[in-house]
């Protein structure tokens, strides 16, 4: 008998090796590579039989136009690009904890009031969802719950009646009886959303797949799924904080940045509908080393503030530590204010906030960093009525961002009076009509206000 084929499969990106080893050359993490037998060899050529030739159709035809189907949770709606699409695959990722399960259970109560919905837990049982459903006040809503991991009978049962929508909770618990591997690993977490989204695809059904990622990357990570789904969302959040955010990082069916902002209560995740006010809701006027950026998120703006403290190190090599922003940013930003504006940071710690841990990826926050540093280095506050946002490039100068507008407008409605912003080159901004507004063409520009007499 021919020896079962291995192959040893990086559980975090799925990448195959011809041995084992402690890194994945992929992706980079370690203890990720796992032993899998393949079940058969791939074809080898396609052989003599011929296919059918395949019909192409012009990009100018009509295609009906896919309803949607909403939640009336508008944060989550938004992130899913306006609502769920039939027939569509969506796959929610995010750390074990984070609210995965409860967000789901809370939309699928709301969409079963015109829609079928089924909600399968592999992970906890009928009671324990129950008791989570009478605790969110939505003992009522009629979605059908199951607990089962097999795929084939999920599959069966799929065939026999049809559903609206669909949530597998989650992937990793899933198995398919003809794979030798066990539950959660690549081979089977891929094999499992393949049928799941088929049968789904095929019979209209919407489908969520939970997905855990864990650090240590034991269990199959989502990644592997992101290219087979039509959209991917991420629920993030700190632990240490009552918020999470979900956010769209692929889909098909809409744009994609967009988030949706939640806060974890006591009767589960609540919308925030103005997450500026949240993320600014702790500041304190007057102090130095913080600026409020005015940053966008999709389609909607979201102010926070940029918190920075530099300080003496008894270090030989300063430290410096970011949380919610790029690490690599962050040096360049320094460099620029050393070499370009003869500010001396060198031997100080530099640390760097995002407060209320929202994750800002915008190079637009560069002035607004750049401007906290500043601030806390001379011990000058910003001033507080005051917001930033401009991308700094490696001769200091201050470049343009999107959606100036946007970002001033939603200043101006939360009472900022001022705005630190790049040239405008004599264009008229609508959104900064009442503002005093501050064209910076350079980062050397920033400084006078942090003179000692200012
Ligand atoms: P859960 O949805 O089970 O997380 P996941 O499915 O992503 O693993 O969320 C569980 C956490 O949320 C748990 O730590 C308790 C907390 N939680 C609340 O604080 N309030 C609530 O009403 C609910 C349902 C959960
Ligand atoms: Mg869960």
């Amino acid at each position: 008998m021919a020896r079962p084929q291995r192959s040893y499969v990086c559980q975090s990106c799925g990448s195959t090796h011809n041995k084992w080893s402690g890194k994945c050359e992929g992706c980079g993490e370690w203890n990720t590579v796992v032993e899998e037998i393949m079940a058969d060899s791939p074809p080898k050529g396609l052989g003599r039989m011929k296919g059918r030739v395949i019909e192409f159709h012009p990009l100018s035809g009509t295609s009906e136009k896919k309803p949607r189907r909403t939640s009336g949770i508008e944060e989550f709606d938004r992130v899913t690009g306006g609502g769920l699409v039939a027939g569509s695959a969506l796959l929610i990722g995010g750390d074990p904890g984070i609210g995965k399960s409860t967000i789901l259970l809370q939309a699928t109560a709301r969409l079963a009031k015109d829609a079928k919905c089924a909600y399968i837990s592999g992970e906890e049982a009928i009671d324990q969802v129950r008791m989570r459903a009478a605790r969110l006040g939505l003992a009522d809503a009629p979605v059908e719950l199951a607990a089962a991991t097999n795929v084939r009978d999920i599959i069966h049962t799929l065939e026999k009646e049809s559903y609206d929508v669909l949530v597998i909770d989650s992937i990793q618990t899933m198995y398919l009886d003809n794979l030798d591997s066990a539950p959660g690993t690549v081979a089977q977490v891929r094999a499992c959303a393949q049928e799941l989204i088929r049968t789904a695809k095929r019979r209209g059904t919407c489908v969520f797949l939970v997905g855990h990622v864990t650090k240590e990357g034991q269990i199959a990570g989502p990644r592997v799924l992101e290219h087979m789904v039509d959209t991917v969302l991420y629920f993030e959040g700190d632990r240490g904080h009552t918020f999470r955010i979900l956010r769209a990082v692929k889909n098909r069916f809409g744009p994609t940045d967009e988030i949706g902002v939640f806060e974890m209560g006591e009767d589960g995740l609540q919308e925030v509908k103005n997450p500026s006010a949240l993320f600014l809701s702790q500041r304190q006027q007057e102090i130095s080393g913080s600026a409020v950026f005015a940053g966008m998120e999709g389609t909607r703006p979201v102010l926070v503030e940029v918190q920075a403290l530099v300080a003496p190190s008894p270090l030989g090599t300063p430290r410096r530590a970011v949380i919610g922003w790029d690490q690599s940013r962050l040096s360049m930003v320094l460099a620029v204010l050393e070499a370009r504006c003869g500010i001396a940071i060198g031997p100080n710690d530099v640390y760097l906030s995002v407060a209320g841990g929202l994750r800002v990826t915008e190079p637009a926050a560069d002035l607004a960093v750049a401007a906290a540093l500043a601030s806390s280095l001379t011990g000058v506050p910003v001033p507080s009525d005051m917001v930033i946002f401009g991308e700094v490039g490696l001769s200091g100068e201050i470049r343009n961002v999107g959606q100036a507008d946007n970002r001033l407008k939603e200043a101006s409605k939360l009472g900022f009076k001022g705005a630190m912003i790049p040239d405008l080159n004599g264009k008229k901004t609508p959104g900064g009509k009442d503002m005093r507004l501050m064209q910076v063409k350079h980062l050397k520009d920033i400084l006078p206000l942090f003179t000692e007499d200012n």
